[in-house]
């Protein structure tokens, strides 16, 4: 297994340009399911989550070809069964029901489970397709699906923790090949589900509202091959403005869309971050004096929860208390103790996590828990004195693009070596 071994201490400097969305990429991968014609997909990027939903792809029957940043899927004939192997290795892969459901009449998906970050239920991607008509049953461990005929229907995917990204997902993709007209009320407005109900659009489905709670669908009979540019990562953006806010550097994001990132800009700016922007770059300056914040992660257009634990670095660099409340998964907070053992003063109250910021961070072994909680772990090695030994950084290879190769450019020392 590789890790990352850090020397601290080492301000960021120079440009970076940010990838496509590995949030955006999945879904729309799936989506290709919905059409036997060939679907090209530009600005892909290199993680091992997409070649893994590449795998899951072509296990569904699809031909399957990368060609550097660009991705080409033809789903000629298709198969109804996501695989337990497949699913349980990646939970974003429960999106390929939808489209299964809509292309096929049925499917057969391994339910995802929990995992670090707080339990998965999909309760809310079931009732969304049993509104259109489909019948959905528990199995050995797998959800079956089947609907002889798919109708629209209105459908209501508001949660405990408001919309759901990957449901309003799989409900869309079900809904575009259904008779009638599907009003999702209490959708998700991530981006990313704008930019699958584009690349939809783009092979003929009939989608409105997209990005607002209300996205009405009117069903067609069939979707052809398209075309797609995959959005920016909103994330790994935000990722790479904190790691320069935190070592007190200097970079300029080249790609980021800045209207996908006004939460976190925000929140950035109110922490004394200088942020500006000329074009399509993004300049990111640490500022004179960092100040505390509290931060609630919400539903788009809120703070992402993604940025949570990054943010959480940046605030045990900030004099002062600063109160991190996750509102989206009731466990992401994994990360916490991996900090406390570099130095940090952290407590956890409830879904809050209360940072005594000021004390300086100390090199040390941490094991990364998921994606998000490696950045911060990997964020916290580039400030703190000594060496950081990041454990278990198959997890940040899920999401961010040659993340060490990035670092590198900008003057980081980070290594990837073997893990002891
Ligand atoms: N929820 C339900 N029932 C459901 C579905 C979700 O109660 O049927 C709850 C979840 O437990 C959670 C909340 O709703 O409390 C939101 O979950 P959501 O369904 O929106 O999450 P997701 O679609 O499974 C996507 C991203 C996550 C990101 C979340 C929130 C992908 C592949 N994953 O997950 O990304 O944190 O939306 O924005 O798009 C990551 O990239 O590190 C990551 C975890």
């Amino acid at each position: 297994m590789d890790s990352f071994k850090i020397r601290g201490g080492v301000p960021l400097r120079g440009d970076v340009t940010i990838s496509g969305a590995k949030n955006s990429v999945l879904p729309i991968m799936a989506a290709t399911l919905l059409t036997p014609e060939p679907c090209v997909i530009r600005r892909v990027p290199n993680l091992s989550d997409v070649k893994f939903m590449g795998e899951i792809l072509r296990s569904l029957g699809a031909e399957v070809a990368f060609d550097k940043e660009t991705l080409t899927v033809k789903a000629e004939r298709v198969n109804g069964v996501g695989d337990y192997e497949m699913v349980r290795k990646m939970r974003g892969s429960i999106c390929i029901l939808g489209p299964l459901l809509g292309r096929l009449r049925k499917a057969k998906v391994s339910l995802p489970g929990g995992c670090v970050i707080g339990a998965r239920p999909i309760d809310l991607h079931l009732k969304g397709v049993r509104a259109l008509g489909a019948k959905t049953r528990i199995q050995g461990g797998y959800v079956c699906v089947s609907a002889p005929r798919l109708t629209g229907a209105e459908v209501f995917l508001g949660g405990r923790s408001g919309p759901t990204v990957l449901g309003t997902a799989n409900v869309l993709m079900a809904s575009v090949l259904a008779e009638g007209v599907t009003i999702i009320q209490s959708a998700a407005c991530e981006p990313e589900v704008v930019d699958l109900a584009n690349f939809l659009t783009s092979m003929g489905a009939r989608i409105q509202g997209a990005g607002s709670p209300t996205i009405t669908v009117h069903g067609v009979k069939e979707l052809h091959g398209a075309e797609h540019e995959v959005i920016p990562d909103r994330i790994e953006a935000a990722t790479f403005m904190i790691a320069a806010a935190a070592t007190g550097g200097d970079v300029t994001l080249h790609g980021a869309r800045t209207d996908h990132l006004t939460a976190v800009i925000d929140k950035l700016r109110e922490a004394g971050v200088r942020i500006e922007r000329s074009g399509a770059l993004l300049k990111v300056t640490r500022g004179r004096k960092l100040k505390p914040v509290d931060v609630t992660t919400l539903p788009y257009a809120g703070f992402p929860t993604d940025v949570q634990a990054q943010m959480m670095v940046l605030m045990t660099l900030t004099p002062g208390i600063s109160i991190i409340t996750e509102r989206i998964f009731e466990s992401r907070f994994m990360h916490v103790s991996e900090l406390g053992r570099m130095g940090a003063e952290i407590a956890i109250e409830g879904p809050s996590a209360i940072v005594k910021g000021g004390a300086p961070l100390s090199g040390a072994p941490v094991m990364a828990s998921d994606l998000r909680a490696s950045a911060a772990l990997v964020i916290a090695g580039l400030v703190a004195d000594g060496t950081t030994q990041v454990n278990r950084i198959y997890h940040i290879d899920r999401g961010y693009e040659s993340i060490d190769d990035k670092l590198r450019s900008l003057g980081a020392r980070v290594e990837r070596v073997e893990e002891p």
